[in-house]
């Protein structure tokens, strides 16, 4: 974390789970835990359906809703889809975009993600960029390649006015859901490289501007040391958000001065 230059954001990835009356009561008893941290920014991107329920709970508070996913096109005849001015609309703040189960189970492409930054930009919306490699590339060396390839992509088209509305997100897809997590040298090595990227894109003063998380398997025990990181600024989190002690240790060990 590097508070003077960029803030911390602890993002909560509820994927497909929770019902609305599940979802209320959770948020109601997270709202007593984190609804007024001061030193980061607590989000639950909770599925479509959720969302106008999380608004009026946390309507009082200071934790943000996001949403997983966005459709890249304004409107029309996509049944089954969501825009982003839909989401605007009912107050979400963040979008998740290109989450690995997105690319995998949904045949999301580099192009589409560019896309969606794009329509969740133009809305108003912040969107959550997903990059990271596979167990395979990471053995096949190609890690830091494919990263920067990621980035580039995601960002394509995206003026210096609007990219410091984006935050990354660095999943390692091994570290997803496995247990498994990346050390805390690793993390920060691939949000540097993240960093890097955006700095020769945009120069220095927007790159260190920019708030990079870490998602994979970040935890209560784990996430102090991977926060502690310079590059990390934060974490997505994914098993660990659907258990308010559990979420609330990672926000408090976020929450530094
Ligand atoms: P995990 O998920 O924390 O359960 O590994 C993270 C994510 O998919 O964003």
């Amino acid at each position: 974390m590097n508070r003077r230059y960029r803030k911390t954001i602890i993002a909560g990835n509820w994927k497909m789970n929770k019902t609305a009356s599940e979802a209320k009561a959770f948020l109601e008893e997270l709202k007593a835990q984190v609804g007024r941290v001061k030193w980061c920014e607590v989000v639950v991107c909770v599925p479509f359906v959720n969302i106008p329920m999380a608004r009026r709970v946390l309507k009082d508070c200071r934790i943000a809703v996001g949403a997983q996913n966005v459709h890249h096109e304004q409107s029309g005849a996509y049944t089954g889809e969501v825009s982003a001015e839909m989401l605007k609309d009912l107050g979400v703040k963040y979008v998740i975009i290109g989450h690995s189960e997105r690319r995998q189970y949904f045949g999301e492409t580099d192009a589409l993600v560019n896309r969606k930054v794009h329509a969740a930009l133009n809305a108003g919306l912040r969107p959550i960029v997903c990059v990271g490699e596979s167990l395979e590339q990471r053995e096949a060396g190609i890690t830091n390649e494919l990263v920067t390839m990621q980035v580039k992509a995601a960002l394509a088209g995206v003026t210096v006015d609007k990219v410091r509305q984006i935050v990354f997100a660095y999943e390692p897809i091994w570290a997803i859901g496995t247990g498994k997590t990346a050390t805390a040298e690793q993390a920060n090595e691939i949000c540097e490289l993240i960093r890097a990227t955006i700095r020769k894109i945009y120069g220095a003063r927007i790159a260190r501007a920019i708030t990079i998380q870490y998602g994979g398997s970040m935890n209560a025990k784990n996430a102090f040391e991977l926060l502690a990181q310079p590059d990390v600024d934060g974490g997505l989190i994914g098993g660990a958000s659907l258990k308010v002690p559990d979420f609330t240790a990672i926000v408090n060990a976020a929450n530094q001065e």
